[in-house]
């Protein structure tokens, strides 16, 4: 018998309508997606200042960050990036059902996992947002040397190297990461949650 049969679902007394009430805006997650040094973590920092200075509550997953800690020990073969996703998924439910913005800064490579997330929420809580740069572009930054490690082979299943990346066929949102300064793709996403009245500029 599974353990998960004696559990049973409690109901929270603070739902996330009057959370969303008390905010003044909406939830969701801006799940980012894109090659290593496309610059996710840059600008989903810069979106969520831009956030936090119209009083919108939000916070950052970074993938970095929490493969430090809550997904400490999950390597990167296609099992244990699934997982990560799977468990940054249930933490972003989470934020969402707290009357945040959940902005997630993943690779997060493969169609499937992405897809996965997508499930977990409501329509319009799930909001893929694909940081489009050139490969060239990510090696030629290389912020943190690893496309060199990964071309001379010290780093296995590197992402857009030795291991694939799937782009998104049909995002909500593309970021032009190679062409526009994370200022400019961060006041443009900060724009689309304003276009879909999740949030609203002037509370
Ligand atoms: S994901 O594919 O599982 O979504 P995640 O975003 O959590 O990846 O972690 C990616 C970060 O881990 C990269 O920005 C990089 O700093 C580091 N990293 C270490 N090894 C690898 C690898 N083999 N492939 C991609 N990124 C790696």
């Amino acid at each position: 018998m599974s353990a998960n049969q004696n559990l049973t679902w409690h109901d929270t007394v603070v739902t996330k309508e009057l959370r969303r009430e008390q905010n003044k805006h909406q939830s969701a997650v801006l799940f980012f997606t894109g090659l290593s040094g496309s610059g996710k973590s840059t600008i989903a920092n810069a979106v969520s200042l831009k956030l936090h200075e119209l009083g919108v509550q939000s916070y950052v997953l970074d993938g970095d960050n929490i493969r430090q800690g809550l997904n400490k020990g999950l390597g990167f073969n296609e099992e244990d990036r699934k997982e990560n996703i799977r468990r940054i998924g249930e933490v972003s439910k989470l934020f969402v059902d707290s009357g945040q913005f959940a902005i997630t800064a993943f690779i997060s490579p493969f169609r499937s996992d992405r897809q996965m997330v997508r499930e977990l929420l409501g329509e319009d809580e799930f909001i893929e947002v694909y940081v489009k740069c050139p490969i060239n572009e990510c090696e030629q930054r290389d912020p943190k040397g690893l496309y060199k490690k990964a071309r001379s082979g010290e780093i296995p299943n590197f992402t857009g190297v030795s291991s694939p990346y799937e782009e998104p066929l049909h995002p909500e949102i593309v970021i032009d990461s190679y062409h526009d300064t994370p200022d400019v793709c961060a006041e443009k996403l900060v724009d689309y949650l304003v276009e879909k009245e999740l949030i609203s500029k002037k509370s």
